[in-house]
């Protein structure tokens, strides 16, 4: 396994033509057992793993040309609109791969991205375009030098560059369910990388994820500063072992399709994401009163019905509410009886998990 991808042959030679341009659709990603702690540059402190969704994504494409002297050598465009916070973010992390695709400092690209879900929606974008842009740029490597044609290779390197624009962005590139992070259960697991995992009962490849949006309002802790209150967090060490147990518990129950101890484990993970918050210094509390509220009736809807409908949180207020395909009509009726009132200007967002990102051609 290669541990860097540092490699100072990647570059142009004079008179080689590099006119081209890529395209690729990624997903957003739901973690089941929560990433939340990391060491330098998105190594994390214990292992994870997510349902791949299907409609929230991100399309970037790139255009990518020789650079010519004065020229800058990126123009970003975000939904048809120049956005000088993403270009600034974009440029930083570009400019810290060069290492890894020296050919970067030989051309121009003209960079444009949109996304499927409204940027006011709480949906985190992270995930999605991080992906969507470390795919392009393995894509650039592989059409300029021919070095990524395995698919395996590709798709690794990917998830590798995803890691470093941001960690739970690796997942991204997997279909279904994905695991990032070393993990005595998982093969070939790593914390470089994510690695697809379809080792469980059908029924998870085919969950449904639709996202209550409680508030739409911007983050108020970004992922970067909420990681970082890990590093001081009393209940750290003990969060670190309950997530590597946590990760064999949900493995199993998804072998096996025991339904009980899944729900318990999505739930258990989405309150210590939450609690771990609140007791941190400083302390946020990222939900709000109509998050309890959505909480407790997904709770005693499940008691009453006996059907497993299950909730997960994001580091925001918004709730995801989980559920099996074949219990899709009564789910649709409880969210629109119990839930849609709880959101924000009767905002659900509907989502499934999904096969993975695309290439558009
Ligand atoms: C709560 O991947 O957004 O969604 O690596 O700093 O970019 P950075 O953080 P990010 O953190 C995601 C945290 C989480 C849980 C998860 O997705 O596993």
């Amino acid at each position: 396994m290669n541990n860097s991808y540092q490699n100072d042959q990647l570059v142009l030679k004079n008179g080689q033509d590099i006119n081209g341009s890529v395209k690729w659709q990624s997903p957003s990603n739901i973690a089941l057992v929560k990433y939340w702690g990391k060491r330098a540059i998105q190594i994390p402190n214990n292992p994870s793993i997510s349902f791949t969704l299907n409609e929230a994504h991100t399309i970037t494409s790139i255009e990518y040309s020789p650079l010519k002297p004065h020229q800058d050598w990126i123009t970003f465009e975000f939904e048809g609109k120049k956005e000088d916070s993403f270009l600034n973010r974009i440029e930083r992390f570009l400019k810290s791969l060069h290492p890894i695709f020296p050919f970067l400092q030989q051309l121009h690209l003209n960079i444009k991205s949109s996304n499927s879900f409204p940027h006011s929606s709480g949906i985190a974008s992270s995930a999605s375009s991080m992906s969507a842009l470390a795919l392009c740029l393995c894509s650039i490597e592989d059409n300029l030098f021919s070095t990524l044609q395995e698919k395996e290779a590709f798709f690794m390197k990917a998830s590798h560059i995803a890691r470093l624009g941001s960690g739970s962005a690796s997942r991204s590139i997997y279909g279904k369910l994905a695991a990032w992070g070393i993990s005595k259960y998982i093969d070939h697991s790593s914390d470089l990388h994510a690695v697809g995992h379809n080792d469980v009962h059908s029924t998870f490849k085919h969950f449904h994820d639709d996202v209550a949006i409680i508030s739409g309002d911007k983050k108020s802790v970004s992922s970067t500063a909420g990681h970082a209150l890990m590093d001081t967090n009393i209940y750290a060490s003990k969060r670190y072992e309950q997530a590597k147990m946590n990760m064999k518990r949900i493995l199993d129950s998804m072998a096996s399709n025991d339904m009980e101890q899944f729900i318990e484990i999505v739930e258990e993970e989405a309150m210590t994401l939450h609690a771990l918050m609140m007791c941190s210094n400083p302390s946020y509390m990222l939900m709000k009163p109509n998050t309890l509220t959505c909480i407790e009736r997904i709770r005693a809807f499940r008691k009453e019905s006996n059907l497993p409908i299950m909730f997960t949180l994001d580091a925001g207020p918004n709730v995801h509410i989980l559920y099996p395909d074949n219990i899709k009509e009564e789910a649709a009726q409880f969210i629109q009886e119990q839930v849609m009132e709880l959101t924000e200007n009767n905002r659900i967002i509907y989502d499934q998990v999904g096969d993975g990102p695309k290439m558009i051609k």
